[in-house]
């Protein structure tokens, strides 16, 4: 990507200050989705940027609700299926849950337990890591299915908060860092 396109793109991501509470800086990605060349500029980034090799997994595991966004379509541009990484309560039974934490108390993810084959290599897309929790329990999921996680693709990376380092040694990208 080239430097005006990657400011245009940076440009299209809006920051509000205390949503959905005091002293985050919420980062916004719905105007870059509403703008056709914010859109473009970021799906071939993000294909751009893959972690490893398009012929390294099998499908694409999109984390409720904004990683739905963009892991379908980069899915359909690889040629490769999707896969619904749900927060709990929203999947007819059966599923396989993985509980994680978060800043006040604990959440939990979900899959339908047949939606992973043994030995199905996944690519795992979210719009943003912060903390990992979400991105982590993602992968215990996956990996407990009997799927093996080939990386991690995130638009964001919120800085300073040990995201990415809380991957451990998985193949992972962002496009844009960010405090
Ligand atoms: C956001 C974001 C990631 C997660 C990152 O989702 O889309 O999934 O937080 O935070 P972490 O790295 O500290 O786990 P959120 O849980 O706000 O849900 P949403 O996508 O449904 O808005
Ligand atoms: N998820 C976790 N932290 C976030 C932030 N600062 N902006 C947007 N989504 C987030």
């Amino acid at each position: 990507v080239g430097a005006e396109d990657a400011a245009y793109l940076i440009s299209k991501i809006r920051t509000i200050p205390g949503f959905p509470k005091e002293g985050i800086l919420f980062r916004d990605f719905m105007p870059a989705l509403a703008d056709a060349r914010a859109f473009g500029i970021l799906m071939d980034a993000l294909e751009a940027a893959l972690p490893v090799s398009a012929d390294d997994f099998d499908v694409v595991a999109g984390l409720e609700a904004r990683g739905f966004l963009f892991g379908p379509a980069l899915a359909a541009r690889l040629g490769k299926g999707f896969i619904a990484v749900r927060k709990a309560g929203k999947l007819p039974p059966e599923t396989v849950s993985q509980s994680y934490d978060l800043e006040y108390g604990q959440a939990s993810v979900e899959i339908e337990t047949n939606a992973i084959h043994e030995g199905v290599r996944v690519l795992i897309v979210d719009d943003l890591i912060a903390t990992g929790g979400t991105a982590n329990a993602a992968r215990s999921l996956i990996e407990k299915c009997g799927g093996t996680v080939a990386g991690f693709s995130f638009v964001m990376e919120l800085i300073g908060i040990n995201g990415m380092e809380s991957l451990g040694s998985y193949p992972s990208s962002s496009l844009v860092r960010m405090p």
